[in-house]
């Protein structure tokens, strides 16, 4: 099987600081790639070398094949590959049903239509009942559905979620892990996640990356992986939980 996303070699530096150092990650179609590690590890610089928010310093970012280091979200949102925030990024002054519309407009979706995906994906991400309040005014779990349909209205093939999870209790978790399965398993669609719930990413990585002072410190599947002595040493004897 050919790699549908393929990051090799890539290194980030930040003035004096190296927060990547020659990473590679690969994804197959339809599976879904799991990146662990700790708090400044540099999951979320990975996410944004990869999705065009700053260029590597050096490396390569493939999609479908191609070359595609260093182009801008939107043209790589064109092609099919669009990411979630770690932190929020709603416009907080208008309705939930408007932010997922202007999503959707964002990948040619056009009046009418741009409102009926919206209104389909509002419901299918579970916010059905939320689509008129304004975004700003959401709990927590919402905002982090909404960020969610932001992504899928823009109708990804290769979706990168960053965290998704994080601040949810258990109860608000199921259904978003219900929905990611189900648009893998129905849709096929790939996807990458970072994420510390360690049994959500048991659940629902095909592989996973453990990531250690910018480095991958070891890869394989849930299982290798979680059970790895240096990976239990250098993080999940500190800060995961399965809570
Ligand atoms: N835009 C930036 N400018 C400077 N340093 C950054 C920037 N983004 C991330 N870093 C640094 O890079 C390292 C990795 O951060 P990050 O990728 O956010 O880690 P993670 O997502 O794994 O917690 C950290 O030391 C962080 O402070
Ligand atoms: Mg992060």
């Amino acid at each position: 099987m050919t790699a549908v996303l393929e990051a090799t070699g890539i290194s980030k530096s930040f003035r004096g600081l190296q927060a990547l150092r020659g990473v590679d990650i690969s994804v197959e179609e339809g599976q879904i790639l799991g990146i662990i590690g700790a708090n400044g590890a540099g999951k979320t610089t990975l996410f944004n070398c990869i999705t065009g928010n700053f260029p590597p310093t050096s490396g390569t970012v493939r999609l479908d094949g191609a070359d595609v280091t260093g182009q801008p979200a939107h043209r790589l949102a064109h092609r099919g590959m669009v990411r979630t925030f770690q932190l929020m990024r709603p416009f907080h002054t208008m309705t939930v049903l408007e932010n997922v519309e202007i999503a959707a407009m964002s990948r040619g979706a056009r009046g009418g239509t741009a409102r009926r995906e919206a209104g389909e994906t509002v419901e299918r991400t579970g916010l059905g009942e939320w689509a008129d309040q304004l975004s700003g005014s959401l709990p927590a779990a919402m905002q982090k559905r909404l960020e969610l349909a932001r992504a899928l209205a823009m109708r990804p093939r290769v979706l990168l979620l960053d965290e998704v999870l994080a601040g949810l209790v258990p109860a608000e978790r199921a259904p978003v892990l219900d929905l990611l399965e189900n648009l893998r398993d129905t849709e096929g669609m790939t996807m990458v996640f970072i994420e510390h719930i360690m049994a959500a990413v048991r659940r629902l990585s095909d592989h996973v990356v453990m990531m250690d002072s910018g480095a991958v410190l070891a890869t394989g599947s849930a299982d290798e992986v979680l059970t790895d002595p240096q990976v239990v040493e250098a993080y999940l004897g500190k800060e995961a939980s399965d809570a």
